[in-house]
């Protein structure tokens, strides 16, 4: 049925079944104190789990959630990586990293290329800063083939989404989208038609994100406006309009993988292909080339109280349960949550790089578990893990073109098909297909080479 998925969400349910024990969140059930931040996966866990994506409204308090730290202008030119950090690394400090990687992002002749090689699930790109309202803007060219879908979203913690889509079979289209705190509306996705080849041809794509209307456009021109007003719902008394701080994402992950639901396979074009003549060295990539954001004054009537930081103080997740402090954003290392941001290793000799040492506990989401060797590295060495994106922090340029044609990542990401309002906790189902129901994000986890066979 067409309308059956017109999203985007990736996740990963990474979890090899019976790998270890991990609470599971969603829906109102909340996550327990000692893992109290629920990812946006609906798996429970600390470090990691409680930065970006965090859902506080499914989270053991409203404070287990990290501080987010408050919008920057900035343009974001992708002459190199150095400013890029892999999600095993980074710890919150947005004054030292502008994107947060999962998967393996490239720097190639003054852009970033986010690659998808066969057995993982692409590149996820998330900016450390949060925009609340603002005019983001980002040019790039997409990749093609069945399967493939590139992204450029803005997505909050509330589950708010802002979206420009775009499926590898159909490359003169840009799909336009919304949600309000992940709620499916089938009539929400919008198409703009027409463009030259996207994958040929660099586009510069904006989200205009008010308080009262959101204005989509390409190259200039308006291809969509969305008015508060036409928002309303009665039911929930409340616009279902998106109104809380969200990241900036670019992604390029696989719809089409047998292991997704058929709605999502169907929407996505088809399987991937992974002999593709689309493909370089090994993988699909997209390429960006530059991301600016604009960032308007916070709202009328908002709740300021500092300059940092933003914080929800009820899990309505409306627009007046923002508010703006100098709460600290930074974690002293990843076993750290909202309410014990100093929390260490026992035998603390060498996280100041934010390298994750060994816990019991999950730290990262979309690593398999956590466990000895946090740094996504649970049972095997850093040594070519490949795809796991994070060999010595920002990859930088160092990062080989054949790298990403050599992963071995366990891939369990699912793709949310909707449905159910609930944010319910992925399942496995019996041949590895995982349904995240009703949380409709776009979102990529690249997994690293831990599946534990
Ligand atoms: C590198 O980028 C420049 C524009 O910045 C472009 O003109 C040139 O064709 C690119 N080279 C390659 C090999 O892609
Ligand atoms: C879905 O959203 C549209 C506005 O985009 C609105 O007109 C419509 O009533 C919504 N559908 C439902 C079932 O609320
Ligand atoms: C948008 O375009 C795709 C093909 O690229 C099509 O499958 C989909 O039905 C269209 N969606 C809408 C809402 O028109
Ligand atoms: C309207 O709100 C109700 C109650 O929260 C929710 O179940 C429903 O999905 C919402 N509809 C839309 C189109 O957002
Ligand atoms: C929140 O949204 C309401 C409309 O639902 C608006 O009247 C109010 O001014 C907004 N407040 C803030 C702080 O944005
Ligand atoms: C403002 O922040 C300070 C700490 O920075 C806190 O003590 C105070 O309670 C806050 N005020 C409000 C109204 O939240
Ligand atoms: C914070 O975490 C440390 C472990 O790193 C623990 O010893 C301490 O008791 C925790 N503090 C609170 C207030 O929970
Ligand atoms: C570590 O890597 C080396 C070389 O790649 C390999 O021989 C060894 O088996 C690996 N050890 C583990 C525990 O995976």
């Amino acid at each position: 049925m067409a309308g059956r998925v017109l999203h985007s969400v990736l996740l990963l349910a990474a979890l090899a079944p019976a790998v270890f024990a991990q609470a599971t969140c969603g829906g109102g059930v909340l996550c327990p104190s000692d893992t109290p931040c629920c990812s946006q996966y609906g798996q429970c866990g600390v470090g990691a789990y409680c930065l970006g994506g965090c859902d506080p409204v499914n989270s053991f308090s409203l404070d287990s959630c990290v501080p987010a730290p408050v919008c920057q202008s900035k343009t974001y030119k992708f002459d190199d990586l150095d400013r890029v950090m892999s999600n095993t690394k980074y710890l919150g400090d947005a004054s030292k990293s502008d994107w947060v990687s999962s998967g393996t992002p490239l720097s190639y002749n003054g852009t970033v290329l986010l690659t998808m090689a066969e057995n993982t699930v692409g590149t996820l790109l998330a900016s450390t800063h949060y925009v609340w309202y603002g005019k983001v803007a980002a040019r790039f060219s997409t990749s093609a083939g069945a399967g493939v879908v590139t992204a450029f979203i803005l997505l909050g913690d509330s589950k708010d989404e802002i979206d420009f889509e775009f499926i590898g079979v159909d490359l003169e289209t840009a799909q336009t989208n919304f949600y309000s705190l992940g709620i499916t509306n089938y009539t929400n996705a919008v198409n703009a038609t027409g463009l030259s080849d996207t994958r040929e041809n660099m586009h510069d794509y904006e989200i205009d994100w008010q308080p009262d209307t959101i204005t989509w456009s390409i190259d200039g021109n308006v291809v969509r406006t969305l008015n508060r007003d036409e928002t309303w719902n009665a039911t929930a008394n409340r616009y279902m309009y998106p109104q809380t701080p969200a990241r900036v994402q670019l992604s390029l992950w696989p719809g089409g993988l047998a292991s997704n639901g058929q709605g999502t396979i169907d929407w996505a074009g088809g399987l991937v292909q992974w002999n593709s003549p689309y493909m370089t060295n090994g993988y699909y990539y997209a390429t960006f080339d530059q991301v600016s954001v604009q960032c308007y004054n916070p709202p009328a009537g908002a709740n300021v109280n500092g300059t940092k930081s933003y914080i929800f103080t009820d899990k309505s997740l409306t627009n007046s349960t923002v508010e703006i402090t100098n709460d600290n954003t930074v974690l002293k290392s990843f076993l750290g949550t909202g309410t014990n941001m100093s929390a260490d290793y026992a035998s603390s000799s060498a996280t100041a790089s934010g390298t994750t040492k060994s816990s019991d506990v999950a730290t990262v989401p979309g690593l398999t578990g956590a466990g000895p060797g946090s740094d996504g590295n649970r049972g095997s060495n850093s040594s070519d893990s490949s795809s796991s994106g994070d060999d010595s922090g920002s990859d930088g340029d160092s990062a080989s073109a054949t790298a990403a044609a050599t992963g071995s990542a366990s891939t369990g990401f699912v793709q949310g098909d909707g449905g159910s309002g609930s944010n319910g906790a992925a399942q496995y189902g019996g041949n590895g297909e995982s349904v995240l129901r009703g949380s409709l994000f776009a979102v990529v986890v690249a997994l690293v080479g831990l599946c534990i066979m």
